[in-house]
């Protein structure tokens, strides 16, 4: 796959009174990169770029984003036209296979994902040795990961039909996000029905009871489907590059996702959905000053950063922001809910924040965590679990990285270099000498 994005042009750099010529690459989409894949062995030195910022870790034919021009595209398909027209498990399909399914394929995929929404009765009683309160992050990267001891034909072939894989995965952590949710509450276990698509059956799951049977909403359904296939893919993101990196040393799909379920967790990646509720929620209940939330952020000596503004990609609107602000109003709507002071909290500090030259100079946008609470919130979900949403969208993005590495011909185990800054070679000091 690299080697066929060599486009003959070169890079020359000269080191010590000598000049290489660096391949030069171009994506589809005309992204550049320098070939620095023999420099190590050629100059002797090795680059350094904490946090990746310059520094591409693969090709890759799933996503594409301009972070200037807030460009997303899933398999060349904007995202404005998925998010309107498709379905959460049409796009999850399309991200795993490269394509969007026909009917036919759409049904059996949506069938496999049927069959597969239970999960193994003996897994069950894990939920009950949880302390209470465990974030529900960790116990659904605990649950994914134990998933490998109950469907060890998920370890034993990871070359296994995709669509087997996938499908078993995106199934089994709806119905575990939503199991972990009713233990959290004391509720009886809602078992997932097999007349009800996908995220009908999760709500179902989530919110019906023996006392209180759940009308699903079609408004709501259509929402979580917008979010879930907003939240699908977003090429090599911290937990998506986890995914690859701890899959590429052979671990099988479900391990590696589960520790994309770890990094996603962080505050400042998937984790900021739920910090953004949260904020608002205090500045709401301290009587809706946020701009003292603005000066902190602003304040270099304050490490406190504004959740769900900026982005290491984006440096103008984040496309995924916009269509969820948008459906914000849709959604409450729906609901029969005339206002909300979290959402008008949202817009003011949006409206604040794009014109303060300190986010302007920096480029800081809202992205795709800032207003995606509004709507879990309204539709009842707790905000421990909105990153446990988060992840649930995520999965065929992972899913779909895990399997375009495990397949290209030229992989090779992530294993970066450093630069060494301790002590040089020195005698060793016995015990009896250190007193
Ligand atoms: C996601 O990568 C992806 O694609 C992620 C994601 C996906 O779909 O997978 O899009 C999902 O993780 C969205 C981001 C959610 N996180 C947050 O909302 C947390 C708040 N945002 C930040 O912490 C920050 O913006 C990051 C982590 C998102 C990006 O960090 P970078 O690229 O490392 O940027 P940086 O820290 O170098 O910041 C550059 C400047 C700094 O100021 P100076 O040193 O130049 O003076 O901008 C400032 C930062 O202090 N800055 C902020 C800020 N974000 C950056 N200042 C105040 N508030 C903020 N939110």
């Amino acid at each position: 796959m690299l080697n066929d994005l060599v486009t003959g042009k070169k890079a020359e750099l000269t080191l010590d009174g000598k000049t290489y010529s660096l391949p030069i690459m171009e994506g589809s989409e005309g992204e550049r990169a320098i070939d620095i894949r023999t420099l190590r062995s050629e100059t002797g030195y090795v680059t350094i770029d904490s946090g990746y910022m310059n520094t591409g870790s693969c090709a890759s034919n799933i996503t594409f984003l301009d972070g200037e021009k807030g460009i997303l595209n899933y398999r060349g398909y904007a995202i404005e036209d998925l998010a309107e027209k498709c379905s959460f498990v049409e796009v999850a399909f399309l991200l795993v296979h490269g394509s969007l399914p026909t009917g036919l394929e759409l049904k059996k995929f949506s069938d496999l994902l049927g069959g597969f929404a239970l999960i193994h009765e003996d897994l069950i009683h894990f939920f009950d040795h949880f302390p209470p309160y465990s974030p529900p992050m960790s116990i659904l990267s605990s649950m994914v990961n134990t998933l490998c001891n109950f469907y060890p034909e998920m370890t034993d072939n990871p070359g296994e039909d995709i669509d087997m894989m996938s499908a078993r995965l995106i199934s089994k952590v709806r119905t575990i996000a939503a199991f972990s949710y009713k233990k959290s509450m004391g509720q009886p276990l809602v078992y997932p029905r097999h007349d009800y698509p996908y995220c009908a059956n999760f709500l179902n799951m989530m919110f019906d009871s023996p006392v209180n049977p759940y009308v699903v909403n079609d408004e709501v359904v259509a929402a979580l489907n917008k979010l879930l296939i907003l939240h699908a893919d977003h090429e090599q993101n911290c937990s998506t590059s986890t995914v690859r990196l701890v899959g590429s040393a052979r671990v099988n799909l479900y391990a590696s996702i589960s520790a994309g379920i770890s990094a996603l967790w962080g505050p400042l990646h998937g984790g900021a959905n739920q910090a953004v509720i949260e904020m608002l929620e205090e500045i709401y209940e301290n009587g809706g000053d946020y701009k003292q939330y603005i000066d902190k952020a602003k304040d270099r000596n304050d490490p406190f950063r504004l959740v769900g503004f900026g982005h290491r990609v984006y440096k103008s609107h984040d496309p995924r922001a916009l269509i969820i602000k948008k459906a914000c109003e849709s959604v409450l709507r729906s609901l029969g809910i005339s206002a909300d002071p979290l959402l008008d909290i949202a817009r003011e500090i949006e409206e604040v924040v794009l014109q303060d030259p300190y986010f302007v100079e920096r480029n800081l946008y809202p992205n795709v965590d800032f207003y995606s609470g509004i709507i879990y919130r309204a539709i009842g979900i707790p905000s421990n679990m909105f990153t446990v949403m988060f992840a649930m969208g995520r999965l065929p993005g992972w899913i779909a990285h895990w399997k375009e590495m495990w397949d290209d011909p030229n992989w090779r185990i992530g294993r970066p270099r450093q630069i060494y800054t301790g002590p040089q070679r020195r005698p060793f000091v016995s015990l009896s000498e250190r007193d």
